[in-house]
């Protein structure tokens, strides 16, 4: 059988988005939203569905409930190629949901996390492992049964010879108890924001906060939004300006979408700087169109809004 190349183990939510809201949600006022789209959330799964659509052989490890949303998310990964074989279905756990409030860049959410939660190092498939070349994880601190466990895991997928990502992403409870110095070391590449990494080590400034991590961390893939992204690997930095679209609709996923272009061009072998390009690239066609994989829902789309901005970055 052929290597697959890359399995994600995450959480599993649809994202239920508003937008076009007239103000914002009081407490015992009601407001209208113009807009509603039904649509596959989490990070985890954005980012599979993409690195999918960018050709990568991927598989989800993951747990739903035994409920309609469930069934959604099952059929959406296998319409996005993505193979469910290694998602659980529970019997005691709703399948998560996040209402998106979409305001212009931004957005407020809620997630009810449900089976997310409940999934935990037990449910990899590790007899599975070594078929596959990468291993992502990403939400970390939604994922409450991965907690205690996140560097045996880590540890545990590098000693079956994988190469291994992580998108820690924000927490909700702000409290940030995850011991990099301990993690770091057993992932390849780690991939957090500026707002994440500051708030991870504590820090006021961006340089600061890398100057924490980079001690015990392997490649650092630092994503800045519109500024774009920034490297760091063996002491060395590689700064790359974003990719400007002529249509912005949400930022929903960028960061997913990102790490699937970044990691598509890893699995190739490729130089940081390509890694960095090729995860911004695919960034900023994910604000082209509502939530984060309606934009790589077609193919030939896709490679036509490649193709174009390619073409806006070489001649600005
Ligand atoms: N408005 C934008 N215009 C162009 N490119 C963008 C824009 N927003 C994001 N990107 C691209 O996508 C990448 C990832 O986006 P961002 O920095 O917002 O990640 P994130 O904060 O992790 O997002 P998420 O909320 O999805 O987790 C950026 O590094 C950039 O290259
Ligand atoms: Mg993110």
């Amino acid at each position: 059988m052929a290597k697959n190349e890359l399995l994600v183990v995450g959480e599993l939510n649809v994202d239920l988005i508003l937008n076009g809201i007239q103000g914002f949600p009081q407490i015992g006022k009601e407001i209208v939203a113009n807009d509603l789209t039904l649509t596959l959330g989490s990070s985890s799964a954005i980012m599979a569905a993409n690195a999918a659509a960018l050709g990568v052989s991927t598989a989800f490890g993951g747990m739903v409930g035994n409920d309609q949303f469930g069934d959604y998310v099952m059929e959406t990964l296998e319409d996005r190629n993505v193979s469910t074989a290694f998602v659980r279905r529970s019997d005691s756990h709703q399948t998560g949901v996040t209402v998106v409030m979409n305001y212009d860049e931004d957005r407020a959410n809620v997630t009810y996390c449900g089976a997310m939660e409940a999934m935990t190092i037990l449910d990899i498939p590790w007899f599975e492992m070594s078929n596959f070349k990468h291993f992502h994880l990403s939400n970390f601190f939604l994922q409450k049964g991965l907690h205690q466990d996140i560097t045996a895991i880590f540890k545990k997928v590098k000693g079956k010879g994988l190469t291994t990502s992580l998108d820690l992403q924000w927490d909700p409870a702000d409290v940030w108890n995850f011991d990099y110095k301990e993690c770091l070391p057993y992932i390849d590449v780690f991939m957090p924001n500026e707002a994440e990494i500051l708030r991870l080590t504590q820090e006021n400034d961006v340089e600061s906060a890398l100057k924490q991590v980079e001690p015990y961390a392997n490649t650092i893939a630092l994503k800045m939004g519109s500024k774009g992204s920034l490297g760091i690997k063996n002491g060395e930095r590689v700064q790359t300006s974003a990719f400007k679209a002529d249509v912005y609709v949400d930022s929903i996923g960028a960061g997913d979408s990102f790490n699937a272009g970044f990691i598509a061009k890893y699995l190739q072998g490729a130089e940081l700087g390509d890694c960095l390009l090729n995860g911004n690239l695919m960034g900023a066609i994910n604000t082209t169109m509502a939530g984060g994989t309606e934009a790589f829902k077609d193919k030939k789309a896709l490679q036509k809004k490649i193709e174009q901005l390619q073409h806006i970055k070489t001649t600005s």
